[in-house]
């Protein structure tokens, strides 16, 4: 009787691990290691840059960012342009005035402009949306140990295209290694060289698209650094805390030990 329930046990285990494996186990996602992980880690702000010139000449064609202030550029911790900077860079896009109602330049209290292209998502926050990794078999556990991997993802995609395509009702897909299912809609947008970096950084496929990413975690996380400096202090505040509540209890209860029990 033993027996049999282990047996079962075992199978099933092994159906749901095969189940596992069979789902998952196609989506390949590249582990970066980027200077903002671990528990003090920090954007790279140069990195940012280059991310955010990449972000301009190539991604905002389709995609967008409306829920990113432009005027965040100048953020210490960002990429710290200096002011009259991001006033010249938010002259190249419009904005609807919200008085008028009218078409204008848009200033750097305007948001980033939302997708040009319909079905290209929004990126604002695409790297707290999506998750590097699940693992082992969706437990997660894996996030402990090398984040939720939301910039892993996109770094992933744009270096995962394999070169196959195919043509599926009028759509084109290609196969990409990072996105679940394998196909996506979004041609391969990074080319080695597309970009020219001011810093002599060379614009190969990979670090555009490392830099791109940095670039989209920051966008959707900007106060990643006082986050952890929060967390830093608190869990400092709790080891004293836990010091203090020791030699407390130990003082308490000092009365009362070493007493023979009656
Ligand atoms: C020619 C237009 C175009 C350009 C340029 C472009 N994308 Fe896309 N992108 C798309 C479309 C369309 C989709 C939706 C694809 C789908 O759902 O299959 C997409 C999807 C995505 C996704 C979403 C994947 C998901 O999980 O939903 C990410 C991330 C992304 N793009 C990042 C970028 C980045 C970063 C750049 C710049 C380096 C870029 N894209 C440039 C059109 C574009």
């Amino acid at each position: 009787m033993l027996r049999k329930i282990a047996i079962a046990a075992v199978s099933v285990l092994a159906l749901s691990g095969a189940a596992f494996a069979a789902g998952g186990g196609e989506q390949h996602i590249e582990d970066v290691d980027f200077s903002f992980e671990g528990p003090f880690g920090k954007y790279d702000e140069h990195q940012l840059q280059r991310g955010l010139q990449v972000y301009t000449e190539v991604c905002s064609a389709c995609h967008g960012m409306k829920f990113v202030p432009i005027r965040s550029l100048s953020d210490e911790g960002g990429p710290h342009l200096p002011e009259d900077q991001v006033r010249a860079y938010a002259k190249q896009f419009t904005a609807i005035d919200r008085d008028t109602g009218e078409e204008r330049e848009a200033t750097p209290n305007d948001f980033f402009p939302k997708s040009a292209l319909e079905n290209a998502p929004d990126l604002s926050l695409m790297a707290k949306a999506r998750a590097g990794f699940h693992g082992p078999y969706g437990s997660g556990i894996n996030q402990f140990f090398k984040g939720i991997g939301g910039a892993e993802y996109i770094y992933s995609i744009l270096t995962g295209y394999t070169g196959h395509e195919i043509e599926q009702v009028g759509t084109t897909f290609y196969e990409n290694t990072a996105f679940p299912g394998g196909l996506i809609a979004m041609n391969p947008p990074l080319s080695d060289g597309q970009v020219e970096y001011a810093d002599g950084h060379e614009a190969t496929v990979h670090h555009m698209a490392e830099d791109v990413s940095a670039f989209l975690m920051w966008a959707a996380e900007p106060k990643m650094m006082a986050r952890k400096q929060v967390g830093f202090v608190g869990v400092l505040f709790l080891g004293l805390l836990t010091v203090l509540l020791y030699l407390t209890n130990k003082r308490i209860w000092a009365p009362h030990k070493g007493k023979k029990q009656a």
